[in-house]
């Protein structure tokens, strides 16, 4: 009789942890999951303790909380009767956080804020997802979660999403809609392309025509092969007000933003309303690129009056951004104009080198020695996408981070033995613009649809890395290109649910993670796409 108790309760408890694994559908999936008997069942109103160092964080989950749920939140000074607790806990490590819930209670601990918003976004997802949706849901009569116990921590500091507004504008909100599904999956940097041959995209108070002239361009659909652009007007850009309100947003959800401005390369667009000091080129005729692909038209790195409109842009950026990083781009620039050019080639005898892909170093080193000479609070650390190895990073300088896209894995290995930071964002998988099925229903984008949310999940980071170079990853950030987006449903279409993949490989540890576990999480995200109107990727989802 006791064994048959026995092998019952086993049979019990295995039962427990199977249903708890998909029924709680945490994603990212945190570090340690236990999960207890019963559950906490919320009344019309629930009292809350909270500690003043999580006051902001959590004044931010309690209005979407009470809209959702209806339930009313009462803030407290101590006392036993609270419900729900925020405690400091100085010894939990930055960004992580514990979620205990007991029939009685529910006691959440972090070291900082961060760990606090990560832990009240677990909370979410812990009930329906018309709660993180924050919106009503009235077939919902009881409000409970599941006795459990927590402890998270994420396996990255850099868990990034890339959108690319150069070559398409959304706007605020969508920016906005982008920002909360970021933080939904607890990813923390949003690394905003801001400029590129097909458009500028931020308004610079010193360069007004960036904006007037390098906003618009007279296409929609950007020219390719033989299908010529669409003669359509169209632009749009973001004015300072506009930037300091998505910061604002950004930053009460711990999201950094990254803003690039992608230079000497794919600045077509600055080129065209700034010739005179930017094109190598000027007597010619510059316009905003209406086409597809990589434009030979770069800016003449060895005038020093584009030097300078580069240190002006950057002291604005650095204005508008109070973040740790700036990206300058750096991919795909041709140097068939340099090898044309009087002063080009005087500046790259000058420095002493026969490699063209030099004279971009000496221009970033330029940049990088302004920014260095300036007060410790407008420091900023700069970024490069990986094509910087290409030239002499020694004339630089090793203080920088490379974002690895192509030969990823290699390139992130080669910034790290130079000394340099990395981030992985493998254009294969983790451009998620790029096609998610090789169905025919799929929208117009990159690829043949490979990047299949199975393949961007199983994509391993940090690979087979040497232990002394490990410390150099920062972590994961998937890219969005939008040469072939023009909608934002189609934007939302292809980054869901890839964003959520890409999430889980920047907080979970590697040995926990498992694709088919992933999917079943992800059965309970179309509720909280639907609910939040986010279109997505049906693929994997029922
Ligand atoms: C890139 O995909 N050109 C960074």
């Amino acid at each position: 009789m006791k064994a048959k108790i026995l092998i019952l309760s086993l049979i019990g408890c295995i039962a427990t942890s199977i249903i708890s694994a998909q029924s709680l559908s945490l994603i990212p999936l945190p570090q340690s999951v236990e999960t207890g008997e019963g559950e906490f069942v919320f009344k019309d109103k629930l009292v809350a303790q909270i500690t003043p160092q999580a006051k902001e964080v959590f004044d931010l989950f309690a209005k979407d909380f009470s809209r959702a749920t209806d339930i009313k939140i009462k803030q407290i000074q101590k006392s036993s009767k609270a419900q729900l607790e925020l405690n400091l806990v100085a010894s939990l490590p930055a960004e992580g956080y514990t979620l205990k819930v007991t029939k009685e209670k529910i006691s959440i601990a972090a070291s900082q804020p961060a760990g606090f918003f990560y832990a009240l976004q677990t909370l979410k997802q812990l009930l329906p997802r018309n709660v993180m949706a924050g919106v009503p849901d009235s077939s919902v009569r009881r409000w409970s979660i599941p006795c459990v116990e927590i402890e998270d921590a994420p396996r990255f500091a850099w868990r990034g999403f890339m959108l690319d507004e150069g070559r398409h504008f959304f706007g605020k909100e969508a920016v906005k809609r982008v920002i909360d599904v970021m933080a939904a999956y607890k990813m923390n940097r949003f690394h905003w392309h801001l400029t590129e041959d097909q458009g500028w995209r931020i308004e610079i108070k010193k360069y007004p025509k960036l904006t007037e002239v390098g906003a618009w361009r007279e296409s929609k659909g950007l020219g390719y092969g033989n299908v010529k652009p669409d003669t359509e007007h169209y632009g749009g850009f973001y004015t300072q007000k506009d930037i300091r309100e998505i910061v604002e947003y950004a930053k009460a959800r711990f999201i950094e933003i990254v803003p690039e401005v992608d230079i000497p390369g794919h600045s077509q667009a600055a080129i065209a309303a700034y010739p005179e000091i930017l094109a190598c080129d000027p007597e010619n005729k510059h316009e905003v690129w209406l086409w597809q692909g990589v434009s030979a038209d770069v800016i003449n790195v060895a005038n020093p009056k584009a030097v300078q409109f580069a240190k002006d842009v950057i002291d604005e950026l650095t204005e508008l951004f109070p973040f740790g990083y700036i990206h300058l781009g750096g991919d795909e620039c041709p140097v068939n104009k340099w090898r044309e050019n009087e002063q080009c080639k005087a500046r790259l005898a000058a420095i002493g080198s026969q490699n063209y892909r030099d004279l971009q170093i000496d221009f970033y080193k330029q940049l990088h020695d302004h920014i260095a000479q300036k007060p410790k609070d407008k420091q900023r650390r700069l970024i490069f996408w990986n094509e910087i190895l290409y030239g002499n990073t020694s004339m630089l300088s090793n203080d920088i981070t490379v974002m690895a896209w192509i030969g990823a894995n290699q390139a992130a290995v080669e910034a790290a033995k130079r000394g340099m930071t990395t981030i992985l964002s493998p254009q294969i998988p983790y451009y998620i613009n790029r096609k998610q099925s090789p169905l025919p229903t799929e929208p117009m984008s990159q690829g043949h649809g490979t990047e299949s949310v199975e393949a961007v999940y199983n994509y391993i980071p940090m690979n087979n890395v040497p232990a002394e170079l490990q410390s150099k990853y920062l972590g994961v950030q998937a890219n969005f290109w939008t040469e072939w987006v023009v909608e934002e449903s189609v934007l939302q279409y292809l980054m869901l649910p890839r964003l959520a993949a890409v999430a889980e490989a920047g907080w979970t540890a590697q040995q926990k993670r498992n694709y088919e576990d992933f999917v079943n999480r992800l059965q309970a995200e179309k509720a909280y796409y639907e609910k939040s109107g986010l279109n997505y990727g049906k693929h994997v989802i029922k």
